[in-house]
């Protein structure tokens, strides 16, 4: 332990720091939050002034850096680097015997011991592959959802990890938008949910576990609303749009520990995130008591000269460390100026020793200290029995279905099934963006789930090699099975590579042929199932009228075929809920439910169909409102959305009370029945909509849910709660206020929810 300490005694250093030294290492015994009664500092306070205090100016820079790994050994120029105390953090370094080479030499060859962070980009999983957090927040499930979590960084930190760059918590509004696949959707409050529920399972119940790693809350601030959806592109976020829809899964992760921050690439109205002061130093440690550290994005301070506010590299670590981004990640402009800056005031010392203090505090708050290694027998613990069972879980609840006419699900068993479509057997593409870790030899395909389930019932022809084939060469082969059997079961979607990082697409329908081979294979009569495995909502309006169901399966993971036959056949109920918006088309982007009423709100008994519009109807005679005359003003499929094998009734709302102080919460109670024949799990949703504020308001907010399961014909008394706290929004002046006044309340299904409520909220 600590060996780096007593080569220091050996060195003759001064008694200052050999006493400092000890003092530390007595304190590693005890416990470090304990507060000191007179100073109000903590022991871990204190572990952290101690050595920083011992701290060259070199050496701080040092943990300001993070640099790339990876690489089959440890090359020597790095090792000269880690001796010298100049490297903080490594990124994308895998392997455990390189890892623990890493560490040793910091811990026995560096002046004063600190061990390197190991980050790696853990979004949905190491090995095991759970579904891209876009179909996770279908599941409408935080425990799940942490269970993932905890799972990936048992795996991850196995392999030596102790920091993932996950829960992306950007609001997506926009399914252009290749990384929306990485978000939990459009809504705040499901994403501060869901994004808490990942702090609380990559960072455990003890960071100093070396099952537990640090989850980083990204991208601060509002890189979701890229203008048109084109990835890295500006944004323009209204102040009370930023605070009231952007901000809250931000701050649910604050509340939940998470560790660390990262700034995003955008600029927000000519403010780069990297650069924001008013976001990291304002908001997150002044307002929210923020005491983690915030990292920058991959080479986000050095853009700065791109985004056109820096003109060299010095202006641009000055802008990015005066903002509060604590470390560099990938480029060296903190690295190559800080002595300079340093000198010429640009920025202070006071500037410098923060930034290192908050991220020696996360270092010791790992452990790294005191076990910078990981021993043989708990290396590489991967897609252990329960992993894979929890990935499937997950896969099976994450599956919406969005159409089952004449109840064509569940399949019978004895029925012949025609499987056919270029993802129902691609191990890879099923997994998603963001994998690097992912085996895809785990994978279980919809051909394999399905070939287990049914044996020589079905039948498998791909029809098109990948998502983006064009030609039509196996058109003929898939129709003839088409025709051969009882029902198609067509596997669409786009490949793993078009969604994600710097893959935004302007046209979002399934790509290559598809649409033209579901239309051929319709021909036969047969009833057709279109199961879409996407990495986004992609615009399956007009295709999916030749569908007689649909199941949105988005990528699913290595389980993603297992769950599928078991929703196809009816082993599962499909229970998934839409976290975003489904446009018909692509123009109607961006497209929320909780959008504004506007002055002239879009009226269904005035809206005609472009083709319907009499020739040379005047100018007025339509009306004159907020919708569009060849899409209209509905999307495909609302926020919240998804069906089931069996039906669900909502009946007999009641609140506790009609008037409400602010400081009350509301009860919510109502009927749920079961009125179909199959058991299953409703998500039922509790919106609100504040009807007259002092600026205006969302036609309806997601306030709550639940996950109730019922047998067929059960029902069950629901009671869901509300602060009303929790209906604050930012006033005109931009304070954080409740106003008095009258709110309706709906329960159901969807957040076309029609049960409605009302009550009044007073001073
Ligand atoms: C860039 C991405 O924007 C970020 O999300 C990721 O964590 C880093 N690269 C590191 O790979």
């Amino acid at each position: 332990m600590h060996q780096s300490y007593n080569k220091l005694r050996e060195m003759g250093n001064t008694i200052k720091i050999f006493i400092g030294l000890v003092l530390t290492g007595l304190m590693m015994f005890s416990s470090c939050n304990t507060k000191d009664v007179k100073t109000g500092s903590t022991e871990l306070d204190q572990r952290v002034e101690d050595l920083l205090s011992q701290m060259t100016l070199e050496e701080k820079i040092g943990q300001m850096s993070q640099v790339n790994g990876g690489g089959p050994v440890v090359s020597e120029e790095m090792k000269e680097e880690l001796r010298k105390g100049k490297i903080g953090s490594i990124l994308n370094e895998v392997n455990v015997e390189n890892i623990n080479e890493i560490q040793r030499v910091c811990v026995e060859e560096s002046r004063l011991g600190i061990p390197v962070i190991i980050a790696r980009d853990v979004i949905h999983g190491f090995k095991t592959v759970f579904p891209i957090p876009l179909g996770q927040a279908a599941s409408w499930n935080p425990e799940l959802i942490q269970e993932g979590s905890r799972i990936s960084a048992a795996e991850a930190s196995s392999s030596g990890i102790r920091w993932t760059f996950a829960p992306m918590i950007d609001i997506s509004r926009d399914a252009r938008w290749g990384r929306i696949a990485e978000s939990l959707g459009e809504d705040p409050y499901l994403s501060a949910q869901l994004g808490a529920a990942m702090v609380k399972g990559f960072q455990g119940e003890d960071l100093s576990n070396e099952t537990s790693i640090l989850a980083c809350a990204k991208h601060f601030a509002g890189y979701g609303a890229a203008e048109g959806g084109r990835d890295y592109n500006t944004t323009l976020i209204p102040p009370r749009e930023l605070r009231d829809i952007y901000l809250p899964p931000f701050k649910a992760a604050v509340d939940a520990g998470v560790r660390t921050f990262m700034a995003g690439f955008n600029d927000i109205d000519g403010i780069p995130a990297t650069a924001n002061e008013f976001l990291f130093r304002q908001v997150l440690r002044e307002e929210w008591k923020f005491d983690g550290f915030v990292v920058s994005d991959w080479a986000s301070p050095w853009e700065l000269m791109n985004h056109g506010i820096a003109a060299d590299e010095k202006e641009a670590a000055q802008r990015a460390i005066n903002a509060g981004v604590n470390m560099e990640m990938a480029t060296t402009t903190y690295k190559d100026n800080i002595e300079a800056l340093l000198k010429e005031g640009l920025v202070s010392e006071e500037t410098i020793n923060q930034a290192v203090r908050e991220i020696l505090r996360v270092k010791f708050e790992l452990g790294l200290f005191e076990n910078p290694y990981l021993a043989p027998e708990k290396q590489y613990q991967f897609a252990k029995a329960e992993y894979l069972a929890s990935a499937k879980e997950a896969a099976t609840q994450s599956m919406v279905l969005l159409k089952n006419e004449q109840q064509l699900l569940p399949i019978s068993k004895s029925q012949k099934v025609a499987l056919i479509g270029p993802m129902a057997d691609q191990p890879y593409e099923q997994l998603g963006t963001w994998i690097f870790d992912g085996d895809s030899t785990l994978s279980v395909t919809p051909l394999d789930g399905l070939k287990q389930a049914l044996g020589n019932k079905m039948g498998f022809a791909k029809g098109l090699a990948i998502s983006r084939t064009r030609h039509h060469k196996g058109f003929k082969e898939a129709v003839r099975l088409a025709k051969r059997s009882d029902v198609i079961v067509f596997c669409a979607g786009e490949e793993s590579i078009l969604s994600g990082e710097a893959h935004s697409r302007a046209n979002i329908d399934l790509p290559g042929a598809q649409n033209e081979l579901i239309k051929e294979l319709k021909k036969t009569g047969k009833p057709l199932v279109l199961v879409v495995m996407a990495g986004r909502p992609l615009t399956i309006g007009e295709i999916g009228e030749y569908a007689d169901a649909i199941v949105y399966a988005w990528h699913p993971g290595t389980m993603g075929g297992a769950a599928l036959a078991d929703i196809l056949l009816g082993k599962a109920n499909p229970s998934g809920k839409l976290p975003v918006t489904f446009p018909k088309v692509v123009g109607q982007i961006p497209m929320h439910y909780n959008h504004k009423n506007t002055g002239r709100p879009a009226n269904p008994n005035s809206w005609t169909q472009m083709y319907d519009i009499p020739v040379k109807a005047p100018q007025t005679s339509l009306g004159n409102e907020s919708h569009y005359i060849d899409a209209g003003y509905t999307p495909l499929y609302p926020f919240g959305y998804g069906l089931s094998y069996t039906q669900y009734e909502y009946s007999n709302v009641v609140l506790n009370n009609s008037v409400y102080a602010i400081d009350d919460t509301l009860k919510v109670s109502f009927t749920l029945k079961n009125t179909g024949k199959y058991d299953g799990t409703e998500i039922a949703q509790m919106y609100v909509r504040d009807l007259v504020g002092n600026v205006s308001r969302p036609v309806k907010e997601l306030k709550g849910f639940a996950r109730v399961s019922l047998k067929a014909g059960e029902q069950k008394e629901i009671t869901l709660e509300l602060p009303i706290a929790n209906l604050s929004f930012h006033n005109e002046k931009m304070e954080e206020v409740v106003e008095p006044g009258d709110f309706n309340l709906w329960v159901g299904g969807d957040s076309n929810a029609e049960l409605m409520t009302s009550f009044t909220v007073t001073k």
